[in-house]
């Protein structure tokens, strides 16, 4: 018996794995966390299968469902939303499994930010621009952030933010970055990306407020940075014409003679 921890995806059903799609369909137990992940996903379960919606669930009674279902030999599907390595829960589940002696795997999925960057048709690391993508969050209630781990720490990099869980708060966060990346800066608001109701806004960081028209609901991803929507960059030396490489040996002593490794 195994739990296999599943990255559903972003939001559109067909952004599963097809690995993640099978271990749906050949487990007799599904727990889906049913705030984010789409419905749709559990028309792969088998007909039998048990499927439980675990969002109003403590973590106490999902492990009860686990165990149940491992006392009786059952393997489980546990899907969450996205990918498994950001603001999953996959850490307090897979600390009391080790402790239960219960084997896990883990899936990965498509996360939000991947997502994002599709839905705007954007790169999100640009030569000469930004070059590091930080993967952040605003306090919770649910969670605090760790003294150093700031929106104005990581803004004084310039890195390209995608600041997830925040959008009710956006005031706040337009408030703390504006000093480091300036009012000009270009921003995207990405509700729901993938769903059939995905919403963009694109702005700056000083008229975002603005035309977001007031909007904040929940499942919305901020991104930040000079990085978003820019014309302005360098090419990349990868796939410059004189760039000796190893797949492409130029000049008359190339770094790489073809035929060595
Ligand atoms: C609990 S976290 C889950 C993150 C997920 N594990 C991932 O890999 O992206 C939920 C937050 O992720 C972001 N998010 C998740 N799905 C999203 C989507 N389809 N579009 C935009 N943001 C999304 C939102 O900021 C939301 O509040």
């Amino acid at each position: 018996m195994t739990v296999h921890f599943i990255g559903a995806g972003p939001g559109a059903a067909d952004l599963i794995t097809l690995r993640g799609r099978d271990l749906i369909a050949s487990c007799p137990v599904c727990l889906y966390a049913g705030s984010l992940v789409p419905e749709a996903l559990l028309q792969h379960c088998p007909d039998d299968a048990r499927i439980v919606n675990t969002a109003p669930l403590a973590l106490d009674d999902i492990i009860a469902e686990i165990k149940a279902a491992h006392d009786a030999g059952q393997d489980v599907a546990r899907l969450h939303s996205g990918d498994l390595s950001v603001w999953s829960a996959l850490g307090e589940q897979t600390r009391r499994l080790r402790d239960l002696g219960i084997p896990y795997d883990v899936t990965p999925g498509v996360p939000a930010f991947a997502a994002a960057s599709a839905a705007l048709g954007a790169e999100f690391t640009l030569p000469g621009v930004a070059q590091s993508l930080v993967l952040t969050r605003t306090s919770g209630r649910a969670s605090s952030m760790p003294e150093h781990e700031t929106l104005e720490n990581f803004a004084k990099t310039g890195a390209t933010l995608a600041i997830h869980l925040s959008v009710h708060v956006l005031e706040d966060v337009i408030a703390r970055l504006t000093p480091y990346y300036g009012g000009d800066c270009p921003v995207a608001v990405v509700w729901r990306a993938t769903w059939p109701d995905q919403r963009i806004v694109r702005a700056t960081l000083d008229t975002l407020e603005e035309a977001t028209g007031g909007e904040r609901g929940r499942t919305a991803l901020i991104m930040v940075g000079r990085a978003i929507g820019a014309e302005e960059f360098d090419e990349s030396c990868l796939y410059a014409g004189d760039y000796d490489r190893r797949y492409r040996p130029v000049g008359t002593n190339p770094r790489f003679p073809e035929g060595q490794e």
